[in-house]
């Protein structure tokens, strides 16, 4: 799948963000080796601390539908400018897709991409766990 339909779906999965407080909505596209798009949009919360990001919505989805190998993800975000994941966010990808890429995107830029180990250099793996 092109980057394009990827950030397409993630604009879909941004309408249904739930951001009552930062009024920043989120939404993620990620695509699976098998060809599976699962789609996510931040879930925030008023404790603020429960707020769940859109990407980790994405992988929570798929891994919770038995989906654990990843291509790429793309991001996109209700500023119109490029919303680089948060940390939290970058470890979660580097569990499931440490080879994988991340597309993201700009109304007046267009799309950037990044491979994850290049968003979080020695990322802490399972095998580190000893
Ligand atoms: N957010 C995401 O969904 N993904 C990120 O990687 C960065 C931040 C959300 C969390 C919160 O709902 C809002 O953006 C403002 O931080």
């Amino acid at each position: 799948m092109d980057n394009k339909t990827l950030i397409e779906k993630a604009k879909q999965a941004m309408t249904y963000a739930y951001a009552p407080y930062s009024h920043f909505q989120v939404g993620a596209a990620l695509l699976a080796k098998d060809g599976r798009v699962f789609t996510g949009c931040n879930v925030e919360n008023a404790t603020y601390g429960a707020t769940i990001c859109a990407e980790r919505t994405a992988v929570t989805k798929a891994v919770s539908e038995g989906v654990q190998e990843f291509e790429k993800i793309a991001i996109v975000a209700s500023s119109g400018d490029y919303a680089a994941p948060c940390g939290i966010c970058r470890q979660i990808l580097f569990e499931f897709m440490p080879e994988g890429e991340v597309v993201l995107w700009s109304d007046t830029a267009g799309e950037k991409a990044f491979s994850v180990s290049d968003l979080l250099p020695f990322g802490f793996r399972g095998e580190d766990i000893k």
